[in-house]
């Protein structure tokens, strides 16, 4: 690193936000004099506010995207005796939530050129108890929502979307999270919208569905003190869903800045030994909530990036199926050797709409020098 480098992270969120700060401490304030800090109407004016970015339909607020996954499930009716396929290369918590909602989670693997859910390995992994599918939209790039649609019309099935590192992505001419019978969300902070802590939300066309989210994210309540059904605590709180409202306009904007600095980093990159992302052609639209590429003998390069003050991370070094919590659902390693291989090859950049084109260019060349050098 020359004397004159500053370290960098993959994300800072305190750069992340600096420009906005006075709205989002404004926010904030307005929270903290209003004395109301559970579902009051900071929430509902982010709910509508998310909904009609989304273009429609409704949105439910609540603890975190894990919850959001969790809630779903439970608000479609899968339980105990269903299945619920996804990705194997995805964050726990997608599978965790599974989990918590009483239901089997079951993997099938990913595509090899784009690190999501393989259409054709869903078809191959449906069962007589298979409830829904969890297509993940991972990195911000849209998983093939036509084919895992048609596949789920095929056999009966729901299709709940995992969009926590997606908001604003579209598949064709819909936002991801507004395909499937219901779309999740995560606010946890680091992500394209986040919030000051922890927070999700749950998108649906259908009012019924809504009904009972909020229903079920408020210990099961439909009036006060009388319980329809078994809830949890899940409130996305006021001062969570004012951050978001004061965030959210900046949101379209922030991701086309995410949008330009990837295409720098893709030009520069062109031609090096590593796999880029795919870039979807329009009307599809990626909005990198990471820049992940994929190298060979990647533990070097990140300890090269390392030495030359770039920090990297790895989403995710382990695939659900090999993590110790997952060890009873019987897998090793080789059943899904398409994610395997991503978790042994994925490197995230540094990357986020503050970023400096300068950053980008450093960050890239300082890669193609260690690719070029050996220490790959
Ligand atoms: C793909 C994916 N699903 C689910 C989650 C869970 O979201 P949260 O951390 O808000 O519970 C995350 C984020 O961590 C995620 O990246």
């Amino acid at each position: 690193m020359k004397p004159t480098e500053r370290e960098l992270p993959v994300f800072d969120v305190r750069a992340h936000d600096r420009a906005i700060l006075t709205e989002l401490q404004a926010a904030v304030a307005r929270v903290m004099q209003s004395g109301w800090f559970i579902l009051g109407p900071e929430l509902e004016r982010f709910e509508q506010a998310f909904a009609d970015w989304l273009g429609g339909g409704h949105v439910v607020g609540v603890g975190s995207g894990t919850d959001a996954l969790q809630l779903a499930l439970t608000a479609i009716g899968a339980g105990t005796r269903d299945a619920v396929i996804t990705a194997p290369n995805t964050a726990v918590p997608t599978v965790s939530a599974i989990t918590a909602a009483g239901a089997r989670p079951v993997f099938a693997d990913v595509e090899p050129g784009s690190a999501l859910i393989d259409p054709e390995r869903i078809a191959d992994a449906i069962a007589p108890n298979t409830r829904a599918i969890v297509p993940v939209h991972l990195y911000g790039r849209a998983a093939s929502l036509d084919a895992i649609g048609e596949i789920a019309r095929r056999h009966g099935l729901a299709v709940i979307e995992d969009a926590a590192q997606a908001h604003g992505a579209r598949f064709r001419d819909r936002p991801v999270g507004t395909w499937g019978e219901l779309g999740c969300f995560s606010f946890y902070p680091s992500k394209n919208l986040g919030a000051y802590g922890d927070g999700g939300a749950v998108w649906t066309a259908d009012a019924n569905l809504a009904r009972r989210l909020k229903q079920l994210r408020n210990y099961g309540q439909s009036d006060r003190y009388r319980h329809e059904t078994v809830g949890i605590n899940s409130r996305l709180d006021e001062i969570q869903a004012a951050v978001l409202a004061a965030k959210l306009p900046h949101l379209g904007a922030w991701n086309v800045r995410r949008q330009q600095l990837a295409r720098i980093y893709r030009e520069r990159l062109q031609g090096l030994p590593l796999e880029l992302p795919a870039e979807p052609s329009a009307p599809d639209a990626h909005v990198y909530h990471l820049f992940v590429v994929r190298v060979h003998r990647r533990d070097r390069v990140r300890a090269a990036l390392e030495a030359r003050g770039i920090a990297t991370q790895i989403h995710y070094p382990v695939p659900v199926h090999l993590q110790p919590a997952y060890r009873h659902l019987g897998h090793a390693e080789g059943d899904f050797p398409q994610a395997e291989a991503w978790c042994r090859e994925t490197l995230s950049l540094p990357f986020s709409p503050v970023m400096s084109e300068n950053d980008v260019l450093r960050v890239a060349d300082a890669l193609a020098a260690a690719l070029a050098t050996g220490d790959s």
